[in-house]
């Protein structure tokens, strides 16, 4: 569904994105992490065509900036950017418009997200006089309401009460499950445990590794946290315990370590001497 090949990104002479590539099949959930300006925002900005980029970005086989691959975007952005003087139901039902949707389909969906994100009591509220997790949630419905087949979710869950990242964490896998490709940059790692198919660690704008769930066992295949931050921290803060239970199994997926291999060898150099 998804397929992003060498995808380059400069701003003037510096790089947000380098040589990233990213695959996603369709029911796959695909989550993004990294430090804060590490390229994930960037990345999902290139794969809607919002930026100019180099590289290659194809969804559903088609270029992204082709009608055909916009008609099967959705995209929740990291800040919501709703119309200030629409009501949320005016927004639900611009977006009903805009894509041509069968409103009583529409009206009956947006119906059961509306009630599963408890906003049913702002429905004729000013989009400027909400707060910032009730405008996540619109924004989230906006996106959802077209029935994309590829979703792209820029962290999410911020500022989303408890109950509405149990709601989300539930939406995103019966989405998978209905077939969606679903890509989320997120911080908020425990939010995603759980439902992730496929990681990618990105830092400086580069995907340092990539992980399939499938291919982890044990303890790897549950902590996601323990991942990240193997990958993007001190490797030996993390990997140094010598218990069994800690070491990461054998997997065959394209997990790479930089530079740890180099320091195992060197402090194994160091105990023969
Ligand atoms: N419009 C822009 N002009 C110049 N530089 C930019 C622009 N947008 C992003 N950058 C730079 O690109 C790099 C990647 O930014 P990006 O927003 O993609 O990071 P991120 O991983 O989403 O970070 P965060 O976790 O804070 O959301 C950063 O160094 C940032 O300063
Ligand atoms: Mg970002």
């Amino acid at each position: 569904m998804l397929r992003v090949k060498k995808l380059t990104k400069k701003f003037g002479r510096k790089y947000a994105n380098e040589n990233v590539n990213l695959a996603l099949d369709s029911g796959e959930i695909g989550v993004l992490l990294g430090p804060n300006g590490a390229g994930k925002s960037t990345t999902m900005k290139c794969i809607l065509g919002l930026l100019s980029f180099d590289g290659e970005v194809t969804v559903g086989g088609k270029p992204v900036r082709s009608v055909e691959a916009k008609k099967i975007l959705g995209y929740v952005p990291e800040t919501p950017a709703l119309y200030p003087m629409l009501t949320v139901r005016e927004h639900f039902e611009f977006i009903t418009r805009a894509y041509h949707l069968n409103s009583e389909k529409a009206r009956e969906y947006a119906k059961e997200l509306i009630e599963r994100f408890r906003l049913t009591e702002v429905l004729d509220y000013y989009c400027k006089d909400l707060s910032k997790g009730m405008q996540q949630k619109v924004s989230i419905i906006c996106a959802l309401l077209p029935h994309p087949k590829l979703l792209l979710l820029d962290e999410p869950m911020m500022g989303l009460d408890p109950h509405a990242i149990k709601e989300l964490r539930v939406m995103i896998s019966e989405l998978a499950e209905e077939g969606v490709a679903i890509l989320i940059s997120t911080h908020l790692i425990s939010t995603v445990e759980g439902i992730w198919n496929k990681a990618y660690i990105m830092r400086k704008g580069q995907i340092l590794s990539s992980h399939k769930k499938e291919e982890m066992v044990g303890i790897w295949a549950e902590s996601l946290e323990r991942i990240f931050f193997a990958e993007t921290e001190s490797y030996d803060s993390v990997w140094q315990t010598p218990s069994p239970a800690k070491t990461p199994a054998k997997h065959t997926n394209t997990v790479s370590r930089p530079n740890t291999s180099k320091k195992k060898k060197a402090t194994n150099k160091k105990k023969k001497k």
